[in-house]
C-alpha cells in the first residue's frame, strides 16, 4: 500500500516521540524534506499525494539514525549558523547557536572598519565565513590542525562568496600565522578529557574528538593561544575567545598573565559565561 506524504511524516514523527526525542515534529519534517530533497512549502503542497517508496526508505533510515542519537544536522549534512547554511561533515564540529554570541561580539567591535582577523581552529568555517559575510571589507586567515576540516571550511567560504578574502592554513593554533592581526577570534576545543565520556551521545558520538578535547583540565588550547597572541596582534588589538561555562576565572587569569588588559566575560542568553574579550596593550 502506498502512503501519502502526510502519513509517512506522521509515522516518523510518532517513532521519534516514542523514542523520547524532544523536537519530534521539527526533526521529522526536516528529515522528510531532506529525503525528498525539497523545501518546506513544497512538502506541504504534496501532503495528500502518494510518497515514492525510495523517499520512504531514505526517510525511515534517517529516522532510525536520529533515534540512535545522531543529530539532524549530521544526518542532513547541513547546519544554519547566524542565518547562513553551512555544510558539515564528520570531520568538523557541528556549529552551535552558543557560538553566535562570539561572532556577534566580534561584529560589534569591527563595525564599519576594514579589519584583518584570524580564526583559530576554524572547523566548518562558521566563525570566519559569517564574519566575512557580514563585514565585506574584512580579511581573514583561518587555521586548523585538521586538513579535512579546512576542506569543509573552504567549501563553505566558496559557497558564501568570501573565498577571495580568506586564507586557510594547516597547522597548530597560531603556528601557521604570518604578520599581525587586528582581531584574533577562536572557539577552541575546551572540554576536559575526562568529562568527554559524560557528554550527550549527540556530542560524544558525532563531534570529532579533536574539536572537543581541551586536555586534562580543558585549558590546553587557551594556554597555547594566549601565550602567543601578543606576537600576532597589532598594538591595541583584541582577542575574543569562546569559553566553557565554568572557565571564566581560569581563562581570565591566563589572559592577564599573558599581559592582556581589559579582560571581560560576556554571558549567553542562558546566563552562562560564554565569551572572553581582552585588549593587547598599545
Ligand atoms: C570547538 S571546534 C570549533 C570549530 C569552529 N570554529 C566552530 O566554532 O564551530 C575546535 C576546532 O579546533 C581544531 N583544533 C584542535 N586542535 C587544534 C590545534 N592544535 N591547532 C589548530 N586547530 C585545532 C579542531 O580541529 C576544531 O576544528
Amino acid at each position: 500500500m502506498t502512503l501519502n506524504w502526510r502519513a509517512v511524516f506522521e509515522d516518523g514523527r510518532r517513532q521519534l516521540l516514542d523514542a523520547g526525542i524532544e523536537d519530534a515534529s521539527l526533526d521529522a519534517r526536516l528529515l522528510l524534506q531532506h529525503s525528498g530533497n525539497m523545501e518546506h512549502s513544497r512538502l506541504i503542497s504534496l501532503w495528500p499525494d502518494p510518497c515514492p517508496s525510495a523517499v520512504v526508505e531514505n526517510y525511515l533510515t534517517a529516522i532510525a539514525r536520529r533515534i540512535a542519537g545522531e543529530p539532524v544536522s549530521r544526518i542532513i549534512g547541513q547546519r544554519e549558523f547566524l542565518g547562513l547554511d553551512l555544510a558539515i561533515s564528520p570531520d568538523v564540529l557541528d556549529p552551535r547557536a552558543d557560538t553566535e554570541l562570539l561572532v556577534e561580539t566580534v561584529l560589534a567591535k569591527a563595525r564599519g572598519s576594514k579589519i584583518r582577523f584570524c580564526d583559530i581552529g576554524t572547523g566548518s568555517g562558521a566563525i570566519a565565513v559569517s564574519i566575512l559575510k557580514h563585514r565585506p571589507e574584512a580579511e581573514c586567515v583561518a587555521t586548523d590542525i585538521s586538513p579535512a576540516a579546512l576542506e569543509m571550511a573552504k567549501r563553505n567560504a566558496e559557497y558564501h562568496g568570501v573565498l577571495d578574502r580568506v586564507e586557510f592554513c594547516l597547522g597548530s593554533y597560531l603556528q601557521p600565522l604570518r604578520g599581525r592581526f587586528d582581531i584574533l577570534v577562536s572557539n577552541p576545543p575546551y572540554i576536559s578529557r575526562e568529562s568527554i565520556a559524560q557528554l550527550a551521545i549527540e556530542v560524544r558520538g558525532h563531534d570529532p574528538l579533536l574539536a572537543l578535547d581541551g586536555g586534562s583540565d580543558g585549558l590546553d588550547a587557551y594556554r597555547a593561544i594566549l601565550a602567543g597572541a601578543g606576537d600576532v596582534l597589532v598594538k591595541g588589538g583584541s582577542i575574543f575567545l569562546e569559553i566553557g561555562f565554568d572557565q571564566a576565572a581560569a581563562v581570565t587569569s591566563l589572559a592577564e598573565g599573558a599581559g592582556f588588559l581589559q579582560v571581560e566575560v560576556l554571558k549567553d542568553i542562558a546566563g552562562h559565561d560564554r565569551v572572553l574579550s581582552a585588549r593587547w596593550p598599545g
